[in-house]
C-alpha cells in the first residue's frame, strides 16, 4: 500500500474553478486533476462539486491527455499489485458487460492451461448484466475473498484466479462511481475509460485484452460510441506500458442459452467439456488467443484445450483451490414456468435486454448494492437466432425460487424474439466485429 501524502495546509485549488473551467470546455491542467481526484477522495471536494464536474466531463469530454491524466491519479489513490514476482507472464481480460456473457469462466482456466497467469479481480453485478462472482458463488463452497498471498500462490499452482477487488485499488474510482451512478453520468467515454483502465493498471497485468460490446443488451448501445471506447482504452493501457488489445463484439443478443448465476456456469462447463454454443465456444477462443498472444505463446489450438479436457482440469484446480466443490451438483430453482411460440418461424432476432431484465427480475440480479442474489435464478433460452419454431414449441424457460417474480419476468421477455415467415434465410451472427489494437 503506498502512503497517502499528507494533506496540505491550504488546497491549492479552488474546485469552483475546475467545475467552471470543464464547463467552459477549457482542457483541465495536470495539476488542477491531480488536485482534484486527490481532494476528492480525501473529502476536500464534495460530492455534489465532484457531481458538476462529472456532468461537466460528460458534456464537453476530455482531450486524450486529460484522460491518461485523470486515469493515473485515480491509480494512484490507491495501492498497486506487483505480479512481477511470479514465474509465469500474466495476461488479463476485461468485458463490458453483456448479457449471458459467461466468457470469464472457461476463459480463465483455458489461458492458464497454457502456463501463464490469469489474475482476475471482479466484481459483483447491479442490473440487467450479472456479475462474474455472483455466477461464481452459485458452486457450493466456493469462496470469492482471497488474501494478496492467497492470490499469489494460487496464480502459482492452478495459474487463474478469480476474485474479489480488494478495496484498495483506485478507491477514487469507487467513489467516482458510486456517484455516477446516481447522478446520470456513467455513460461518459472519459469517465468509463478511466475507471476501468484505472483498476486494470493498477491490478498490474502486463497484458490486457478487452472486450467492448456494443447493442441492445450492452452498455454502450451504439457501435460508434464502442468504437471510441474501445480506442480511448487501448491508448491509455499501451501509454501506461499494459500490452492492450480491444475486440469489439456483438451484443444484440445474449451470449449463449442462458441468462443468470448457476444456469451460466452450467453451460460453462459444457463449454469446458468440449461442447457449449458456438456464439459463446467462438468468443471465448478468440479472446483466447487474444491473450495467449499477448503473453508470447505463438499459434495456440485453443479449440484442443477444450476439446481434450486441458482446460476442464484446469477449471478443476482454480475452483477448487477456493473451496469450491467441483463435482456437487449446481442448484435447482424451486419454480420454473415456460413461454411458448404463438406462430410458426425462424427467429431472427433476440432481444439481449428482455432476457437481461427478465433474467435480474427472477432474482439473478440485484436492485441495490449488497443485495441477495438467487443461485438457481434465470433464463435458459429454447429458440435462438436462425432457430426454427412452431406454434406451441418452448421459447425459453424462466427459473425462481420466488414464484411472485414470474409474472414481471414474463412481462419482461415477452416480444424479445422476432420471426419470420418459415424458410426465411437467417445470416450468420457475426461475434467479433472488429479488433483495435
Ligand atoms: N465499469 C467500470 O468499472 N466503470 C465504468 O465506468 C463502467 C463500467
Amino acid at each position: 500500500m503506498t502512503d497517502a501524502p499528507a494533506a496540505p495546509a491550504v488546497e491549492p485549488f479552488d474546485v469552483v474553478d475546475v467545475i467552471r473551467a470543464k464547463r467552459d470546455g477549457h482542457r483541465l491542467g495536470d495539476e488542477q486533476i491531480d488536485w482534484v481526484i486527490d481532494a476528492y477522495t480525501r473529502g476536500v471536494v464534495a460530492e455534489q462539486q465532484m457531481a458538476a464536474l462529472a456532468m461537466a466531463i460528460f458534456l464537453r469530454g476530455m482531450e486524450r491527455h486529460e484522460i491518461a491524466r485523470w486515469t493515473h491519479a485515480m491509480i494512484d489513490s490507491g495501492e498497486r499489485m506487483d505480479f512481477s514476482a511470479l514465474s509465469k507472464p500474466t495476461t488479463d481480460k476485461h468485458s463490458t458487460g453483456g448479457v449471458g456473457d459467461k466468457i470469464t469462466l472457461p476463459l480463465a482456466p483455458l489461458v492458464a492451461s497454457y502456463g501463464v497467469a490469469v489474475p482476475q479481480l471482479s466484481g459483483r453485478g447491479l442490473g440487467h448484466t450479472g456479475g462474474t462472482l455472483d455466477k461464481l458463488e452459485a458452486i457450493p463452497g466456493w469462496r470469492a475473498d482471497l488474501s494478496n498471498a492467497e492470490m499469489m500462490a494460487q496464480l502459482e499452482s492452478a495459474g487463474a484466479v478469480i476474485c474479489a477487488a480488494g478495496s484498495g485499488l483506485a478507491p477514487a474510482d469507487k467513489k467516482l462511481y458510486a456517484l455516477r451512478d446516481i447522478t446520470g453520468t456513467v455513460e461518459a467515454i472519459p469517465l468509463i475509460a478511466s475507471s476501468i483502465m484505472s483498476k486494470k493498471i493498477a491490478e498490474g497485468t502486463a497484458a490486457l485484452t478487452l472486450d467492448v460490446k456494443t447493442g441492445a443488451g450492452a452498455f454502450m448501445k451504439d457501435e460508434a460510441d464502442a468504437r471510441e471506447l474501445a480506442s480511448t482504452m487501448v491508448a491509455l493501457g499501451t501509454d501506461a506500458g499494459v500490452r492492450t488489445v480491444a475486440l469489439l463484439t456483438d451484443m444484440s443478443a445474449p451470449l449463449g442459452r442462458t441468462a443468470g448465476n448457476g444456469l451460466e456456469v452450467r453451460e460453462s462447463l459444457e463449454v469446458l467439456a468440449g461442447g457449449g454454443p458456438a456464439d459463446v465456444v467462438e468468443l471465448t477462443c478468440a479472446l483466447a488467443r487474444e491473450m495467449l498472444e499477448a503473453a508470447g505463446v505463438r499459434d495456440p489450438d485453443v479449440e484442443a484445450a477444450l476439446a481434450d479436457g486441458r482446460a476442464m482440469d484446469s477449471w478443476r484446480a482454480m475452483i477448487s483451490a477456493q473451496d469450491g466443490d467441483v463435482d456437487a451438483p449446481l442448484p435447482t430453482a424451486k419454480h420454473v414456468e415456460e413461454i411458448h411460440a404463438t406462430e410458426d418461424g425462424v427467429v431472427t432476432g433476440l432481444d439481449a435486454m428482455g432476457v437481461g431484465v427478465s433474467a435480474w427480475r427472477l432474482g439473478a440480479g440485484r436492485s441495490r448494492p449488497g443485495e441477495a442474489v438467487q443461485a438457481a435464478a434465470g433464463v435458459e433460452i429454447e429458440a435462438h437466432i436462425g432457430d426454427r419454431v412452431r406454434a406451441g414449441d418452448v421459447l425459453a424457460r424462466l427459473h425462481t425460487d420466488t414464484a411472485e417474480r414470474m409474472p414481471r419476468a414474463i412481462e419482461a421477455i415477452t416480444g424479445s424474439w422476432t420471426l419470420a415467415a418459415p424458410g426465411t434465410a437467417v445470416p450468420a451472427r457475426k461475434i467479433v466485429k472488429d479488433r483495435i489494437a
